[in-house]
């Protein structure tokens, strides 16, 4: 039995989850489920993310603490993961006092081990709101191209990135006004002394290939020290020893996995180090968007490095979402929340689409609507599921609700149970996509096979009974199969199926066991097809939202 730790990304606690989100949160869910479905001792953790200016801005926005602002998003977060059937053993905030104590922690081992150093830098300040301000928070003339309205770290035009002190009349986004240079002192972490650790480190098989690369070369164009301070205001933690400094909300954040962890073991009575000390022998995964891999592959081993913490067995990087094609996009309603999607479809349909495109690889991945259609309509309800609901009928008709006492197609049984170790190994590598084509054409083969004994024709004579029970049966048994094979994926579906043919949870040791002679209950339906109509009605509520 493994030992395995898995987190997802800590979602900012100042928006609500959308669509793109999803992309990694069910991921991770499926690859846990498949590890639960192994028996391993799986542990899966998450957190919102509670600090940094713009919760603090936005808390100012609607009149409210941000206290009460985060508490309201992690309440709302967890009923959209909840409905989309994600299962975290643990969601937390990293505004927690494990989080505290962790994040001083780790802060004061760094500093011990002189990976601290202080520095003075200038920055913008803003004299209204008597603040510093992030660079996000200034707009500005591109320096390299010339192009007005760009952000204070990067140019939209060009593509050229660079200090916020080299912006070309500079203006506060917060208060509109003209920022002023000021003098501040700040702690920065020395990333560069890590040099040879994340070299080492990267071995291994670390990283994913495209992110291999990519650490190469930030490694070989030279790592710069690492600004871990924050002036006042700000929503955080403050630096222990500093009068009115705050952690970066990119300290705090990673170690929220620790905190979310801690949290839980706490409550088993579980020392959390077991996990998190050096050379554990806990398996740490982190799931995570291409956008941040810079904080994870970088940033957080050489942390934890520093700080005499383990570091993580793998990072898996995953790809963004586009819709039909494009990037999400609020005047096109395609940035679509969780909610306002879960408020006229099925959390399974979305589970089984983006399984069906998911890969190891980073590329994007789209959602297409016309596509997303197909797929469920035409493969799922029309392929797998038909094939239980179409089999179970005669069974609960004709048969008293009887399995048959033996098989009439050994052979296509040991064909679909062939491919078990298959599956399994494409869910380890996250390549789920490959498990969806294998099921489909699976469930084309049984589905053939009911098709050329046509039980509908040869019930009609009673000579043929025992035959049509075995067919029907070897369905039923093929059905459950499926089902277990797509249970990572559907996993309400698989508790229906489970309740259906009144068996014990499907895992990947009893998979295999055929059902025969036992009553099973009668058939109701699953899952309905899309309604295309739905697809409308939430684009257009995504333009309001
Ligand atoms: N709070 C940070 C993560 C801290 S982890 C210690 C953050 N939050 S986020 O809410 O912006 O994003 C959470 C996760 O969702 C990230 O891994 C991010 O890459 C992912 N996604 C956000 N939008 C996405 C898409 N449109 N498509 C796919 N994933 C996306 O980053
Ligand atoms: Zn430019």
């Amino acid at each position: 039995m493994r030992k395995i730790l898995v987190t997802s990304a800590l979602p900012y606690a100042n928006g609500s989850i959308h669509l793109g989100h999803l992309v990694e949160y069910l991921q991770t869910d499926i690859w846990v489920r498949h590890q639960k479905m192994s028996n391993n001792d799986c542990t899966y953790v998450c957190a919102d993310d509670a600090h940094g200016t713009p919760i603090m801005l936005k808390a100012r926005e609607l009149n409210i603490t941000p206290e009460k602002l985060i508490e309201k998003s992690k309440k709302e977060h967890i009923e959209d993961f909840t409905d989309f059937h994600i299962e975290f053993d643990n969601y937390y905030t990293t505004h927690s006092e494990e989080n505290r104590m962790l994040s001083e922690l780790i802060y004061n081992n760094l500093k011990s081990n002189e990976a601290i150093e202080r520095r003075e830098i200038e920055q913008y300040y803003d004299e209204n709101e008597e603040m510093f301000l992030p660079d996000r928070y200034i707009k500005g003339t591109c320096p390299k191209c010339g192009e007005k309205d760009q952000y204070g770290d990067s140019c939209e035009k060009c593509g050229a990135t660079y200090s916020s002190t080299d912006v070309v009349d500079p203006i506060s986004v917060i208060s509109n006004s003209k920022p002023i240079k000021k003098k501040t002192e700040h702690l920065f972490f020395k990333l560069s002394d890590y040099e040879k650790f994340l070299n080492e480190w990267l071995t291994d098989n670390r990283v994913q290939k495209e992110i291999h690369n990519k650490m190469k070369e930030w490694l070989s164009d030279g790592l710069s020290s690492w600004d871990i301070t924050r002036d006042k205001p700000y929503f955080g933690f403050s630096i222990p020893g500093e009068k009115e400094k705050f952690f970066y909300v990119w300290l705090d954040a990673p170690v929220g996995y620790i905190a979310s962890f801690k949290n839980l073991c706490d409550k088993n009575s579980i020392d959390y180090l077991e996990a998190w000390k050096k050379d554990s022998e806990v398996e740490l995964y982190h799931f995570i968007g291409k956008d941040i891999a810079y904080f994870h592959v970088l940033f957080w081993p050489s942390m934890l490095e520093g700080a005499g913490f383990r570091t993580p067995t793998s990072v898996f990087c995953h790809g963004f979402l586009t819709i039909d094609g494009e990037k999400m996009s609020k005047s096109r309603g395609t940035f679509i929340k969780a909610r306002t999607y879960l408020n006229h479809l099925n959390p399974e349909y979305l589970r089984y689409y983006f399984a069906s495109r998911l890969t190891s690889k980073i590329e994007d991945i789209d959602l297409n609507f016309n596509d997303f259609v197909a797929r469920v309509n035409s493969d799922l309800v029309g392929k797998v599921i038909n094939i239980g609901s179409r089999c179970a009928r005669f069974i609960n008709k004709d048969f008293d609700n009887t399995l048959a006492s033996k098989s009439n197609n050994q052979s296509l049984i040991a064909h679909v149970l062939e491919k078990k170790n298959a599956i399994q190994t494409n869910y380890e590598n996250r390549d789920f996509s490959k498990n969806i084509r294998v099921i489909s054409s699976l469930a084309d083969d049984v589905n053939k096979y009911i098709d050329e004994e046509k039980p509908w024709i040869k019930i009609k004579d009673e000579e043929n009974n025992e035959i049509v029970q075995e067919v029907c049966s070897d369905g039923i048994n093929m059905f459950k199969v499926l089902i277990g094979y797509l249970k990572p994926v559907l996993p309400k579906i698989a508790e229906n199926v489970e309740k259906l043919l009144r068996c014990s949870p499907i895992d990947w040791y009893n998979i295999d066991q055929l059902i025969l002679k036992e009553k099973i209950e009668t058939f109701k339906p699953l899952i309905t097809r899309v309604d295309e109509k739905s697809i409308e009605i939430i684009k257009t509520e995504a333009k309001e939202d």
